[in-house]
């Protein structure tokens, strides 16, 4: 018999005589010669109610599958007399497939906190909470998909073993096939190593998908950036996933509109196709995640300029504990201040001061700022950046000098400004961080299954 799914079976049309459910037990409890399974099996957060006579043979098996046990029980799914449930699992035959011995099984209580079930990632998939990020990450990560197929974009996969810092910002991990106790003792030369010279972890499949976007026209990549980022933050991980479109022939304002209307479209899909997940996530958040999640499908982008973003900044009258300026960087509290109470919606803020974007932003008429942008969520901050690219040759070779970037090692980069030159633009979603918004839960380590952040590395 084929299993059937709890998500499916709480749902029902129809009573059936003969229904195979498999799971893990919620909870047990047993009153009158009767005993009740609550089991979930991950197909949704829903628990399907499970009703075995004491004098069923197998009734036995009942008594050790206590929470957490993975059991396989046939029956018969029949209106249910109880309340809470529309239908329940009728027993005739239990099988328990793996005990769980609840004197250590941990995940005992309905309520843990985050730092614990973070403290055991391998169980939490089981957890109400974890149970329900994880499916909307799932539904999420297709959406991507979705998207792009839907607008006729190339699939990319980029390196992840690399020679380029594409953002210049010294955040590489460093790779080497030597062993540790040999660089002790002769010192490391890159010429002997496995690849003839120095070799990262990629920070951004950026520089990969330029060139194939200026060739294959439109093109996205979505995979694993690395960064060792010693920030310790709610926001940063070490290890994390990045959605990066790349388009030829567009321009910033053309490039805004796609992350607009890939936030809008995965917000939909994801409201659409997860709603009892939304829902029971909207317990645990601190704000009515629902309607937060809404308003962005309906709403799409706020666009502004930097400048205005300091004008506003430096209008609220807020104290800030860093310093706004026209050439400051934007920090956490100032994108969230834009995004969460000043506009209460998405921003994107575009043409930043050239001094603190990377070389590749597309330098604008003034000289002063380039044709890059950034869009700050509500609870988030920064969740996308990207840019028009920089296409002039001596244009793109004097901002690397500029930033202490030797020309000479990007020669092929170049090669795509010397032949054909295009102009093109694309942008990174940081996609846990997108996960965040989308789950309302407050820290980057519970958006992806196995986190690793500084110091943190289990599994
Ligand atoms: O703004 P970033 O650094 O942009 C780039 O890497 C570009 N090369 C992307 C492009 O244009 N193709 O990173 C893009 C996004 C950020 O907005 C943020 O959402 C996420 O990646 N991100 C991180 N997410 C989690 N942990 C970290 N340490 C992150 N660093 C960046
Ligand atoms: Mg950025």
């Amino acid at each position: 018999m084929r299993r059937t799914k709890v998500a499916d079976a709480v749902r029902a049309e129809a009573p059936a005589d003969a229904v195979l459910i498999q799971g893990w037990v919620r909870t047990r409890r047993s009153s009158k010669g009767v005993h009740f399974l609550e089991l979930n099996d991950g197909s949704g957060p829903e628990t399907l109610q499970v009703v075995v006579d004491a004098d069923l043979s197998g009734a036995g098996e009942v008594e050790q599958s206590a929470t957490g046990a993975a059991v396989s029980v046939e029956g018969a799914l029949v209106e249910s007399p109880g309340r809470g449930q529309t239908w329940e699992l009728q027993a005739r035959e239990v099988r328990l497939l793996g005990a769980a011995d609840p004197e250590v099984y941990p995940l005992q209580k309905k309520r843990h906190s985050d730092e614990f079930l973070r403290s055991i990632a391998h169980l939490r998939f089981r957890s109400n909470k974890y149970g329900a990020v994880s499916r909307v990450r799932s539904t999420a990560a297709l959406a991507v998909h979705d998207f792009f197929r839907e607008r006729d974009f190339y699939c990319l996969h980029t390196p992840i073993l690399t020679a380029s810092d594409c953002e210049g910002a010294g955040e590489l991990f460093k790779v080497t096939a030597q062993d540790p106790e040999r660089i002790a003792e002769k010192g490391y030369s890159p010429e002997e190593d496995f690849f003839g010279k120095r070799t990262y972890l990629t920070v951004s499949g950026q520089l990969a998908a330029e060139a194939a976007a200026c060739g294959l026209g439109q093109v996205y990549t979505f995979g694993p950036a690395f960064r060792a980022e010693d920030s310790n933050t709610p926001r940063h991980a070490a290890e994390f996933w990045m959605v990066e479109p790349e388009v030829a022939f567009a321009g910033l304002g053309e490039i805004v509109d796609l992350a607009g209307e890939l936030l809008v479209f995965i917000t939909g899909r994801v409201l659409s196709e997860r709603g009892p997940d939304i829902d029971l996530l909207s317990r645990f958040a601190e704000t009515d995640l629902s309607r937060r999640l809404e308003s962005v499908r309906d709403q799409g982008l706020h666009r502004l300029e930097y400048g205005e973003a300091v004008r506003i900044l430096e209008q609220s009258e807020r104290e800030w504990t860093y310093p706004v300026f026209f050439g400051a960087d934007l920090q956490t509290e100032h994108e969230r201040y834009l995004a969460e109470e000043h506009f209460r919606s998405p921003v994107a803020v575009l043409n930043y001061p050239r001094e603190i974007k990377p070389f590749y932003m597309r330098e604008n008429e003034d000289e002063r700022t380039v044709a890059g942008f950034d869009v700050l969520l509500p609870a988030v901050g920064e969740i996308v950046g990207g840019s028009q690219r920089e296409e002039r040759l001596e244009v793109l070779q004097r901002r690397m000098r500029e930033m202490g970037i030797d020309p000479a090692d990007y020669e092929w980069y170049l090669d795509l400004r010397r032949y054909g030159s295009a102009p093109h633009a694309g942008f990174g979603l940081g996609f846990e961080r997108l996960v965040m918004f989308l789950t309302g839960v407050g820290n980057i380590r519970d958006a992806i299954p196995f986190p690793r952040a500084s110091g943190q590395l289990e599994y």
